[in-house]
């Protein structure tokens, strides 16, 4: 274990919280209920804000790092670097079919369902890979200079969710959060007695050909005022 892996794992720990959230939003999209544009666009707008401009480039500056002096792992590191390339640009899609979606544009439901689901799934396939190979390389190769220059690598930014200020966009989400590890289920808003995704799939109709067209400005008035 390193002070750097340590991290890295506690970011990924957040970011899987955030990907839980994302799951339960792709699990109401499927079901035909209403998810929570808002929230999504929150989720990944972080995700591409602190781990893509951050936690990721740290990372591959080890990658760099350990790629000449682990020939035979060379293959898997650099599926390490070109999976954050991926996640990067997914994101970008993610965000972009959101925010058309927030703008008023008419997005087939599928469309954004299946896009959100590739990205959630993958994130989490790397973030895994990253576990069970880049962190125990570095854990066994790295010395103290090799730490100091993956610091120096990239500079270390504000974490505007999880650190010790909430950016003004984030508070909602990580209210959300709170309430997800207060109470371990869902925080969608309760009908009746019940919460949660399952609930809300017993609840929702499936949808008419004509409601699965996305259209935000619809669904979330609130939102587009902020
Ligand atoms: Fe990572």
């Amino acid at each position: 274990m390193s002070i750097q892996t340590d991290l890295w794992r506690g970011e990924h720990a957040s970011f899987r919280r955030l990907l839980d959230l994302l799951e339960a939003q792709i699990g109401l999209f499927h079901a035909g209920a209403q998810p929570n544009y808002g929230l999504m666009l929150d989720v990944v707008a972080y995700l591409r804000h602190y781990p893509d401009r951050f936690h990721h480039p740290k990372e591959d500056a080890a990658v760099q790092r350990l790629l000449g002096r682990e020939p035979h792992a060379a293959g898997l590191l650099q599926r390490v670097g070109g999976d954050h390339r991926v996640i990067e640009h997914s994101g970008w899609q993610l965000q972009e079919q959101l925010e058309a979606v927030a703008a008023g544009a008419l997005l087939a439901r599928d469309a954004v369902e299946s896009t959100a689901a590739t990205y959630a799934a993958y994130y989490r396939q790397h973030l895994a890979r990253e576990e069970r190979v880049l962190f125990p390389l570095a854990e066994r190769l790295f010395d103290g200079s090799d730490w100091a220059a993956v610091e120096v690598a990239v500079p270390s930014g504000r974490d505007p969710l999880f650190g010790a200020q909430v950016e003004e966009r984030y508070r909602e989400l990580k209210r959300r959060i709170a309430l997800e590890g207060a109470c371990g289920c869902s925080t969608e808003e309760p009908h009746g007695d019940e919460r949660g995704p399952r609930a809300a799939k017993r609840r929702a109709p499936r949808p008419r050909a004509a409601d699965r067209m996305l259209n935000l400005r619809a669904a979330e008035p609130r939102r587009l005022r902020e």
